[in-house]
């Protein structure tokens, strides 16, 4: 990071807490709070997702995002997304309106279009910003009925393969909420595909752990066999 990119980074950041809470402090839903705080994320070519979101090896945009309801255990997901400005938003509609958790590639693109989002080439604010390069974005959040929500989105791994589906579109992997915990992670993909990080997280603070030390723990552990990873953590 350059150091004015760190200080527009957590401005950035900063910015989207406030849209969040603002949801929040007038009775929205912990879901609403964090989707938009997430589509705040979104809109800043700074980071990877939505409209800053890194070119796979084509030089195309594929977008993963994915949002969870910690009261119901309810998800939805879209996966290697196109053309559309705010992933998170299409993965609330697949959470809201089908009986999917996940819908991916063109399929996922065609049900954005059936949804009304319009077309968005995220390629060309992000070419504005080349060089400036945020990692995924994500949010939690409690309201005041007690319920806990995740949202995480994310252009995936620049260079990525192809239909490459990293893991913040899974549930469990890179984003989780239960009635005790809610999660959302940025780093390696593959990495928190295969430890299944963000429930690894939410299960050690159902088993009593302070999230601190929960994400302590699990990250000890992922270090013992992985690179690194950074991941935000909320309990009710
Ligand atoms: N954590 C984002 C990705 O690897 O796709």
């Amino acid at each position: 990071w350059r150091a004015s990119d760190r200080t527009l980074a957590v401005a950035g950041v900063a910015r989207a807490a406030a849209v969040g809470w603002g949801v929040l402090a007038s009775g929205g839903s912990a879901l609403a709070a964090v989707v938009d705080a997430v589509v705040c994320l979104e809109d800043d070519p700074l980071f990877n997702a939505g409209t800053g979101s890194v070119l796979n090896a084509h030089g195309e945009v594929e977008m993963d995002a994915s949002v969870m309801a910690g009261d119901t255990l309810a998800a939805g997901g879209v996966a290697c997304i196109q053309r559309v400005r705010n992933p998170v938003r299409v993965a609330r509609h697949v959470l809201e309106t089908t009986d999917c958790v996940l819908l991916a590639g063109a399929a996922a693109t065609a049900f954005a279009r059936e949804q009304g989002f319009e077309d968005y080439d995220p390629g060309r604010p992000r070419a504005a910003h080349a060089g400036r390069r945020g990692g995924t974005v994500g949010a939690v959040a409690l309201d005041d009925a007690g319920h806990l929500a995740a949202a995480t989105s994310t252009g995936g791994r620049e260079g990525k393969r192809r239909g490459r589906v990293g893991d913040a579109p899974i549930p469990g992997a890179g984003n989780y909420a239960d009635a005790v915990a809610a999660v959302s992670a940025t780093g390696w993909g593959e990495q928190m595909l295969r430890y299944v990080t963000a429930k690894d997280v939410a299960a050690r603070v159902a088993r009593g752990a302070e999230p601190q030390r929960a994400l302590r723990e699990a990250l000890d552990d992922m270090a013992r066999r992985y690179a690194w990873c950074d991941l935000l953590v909320c309990r009710s």
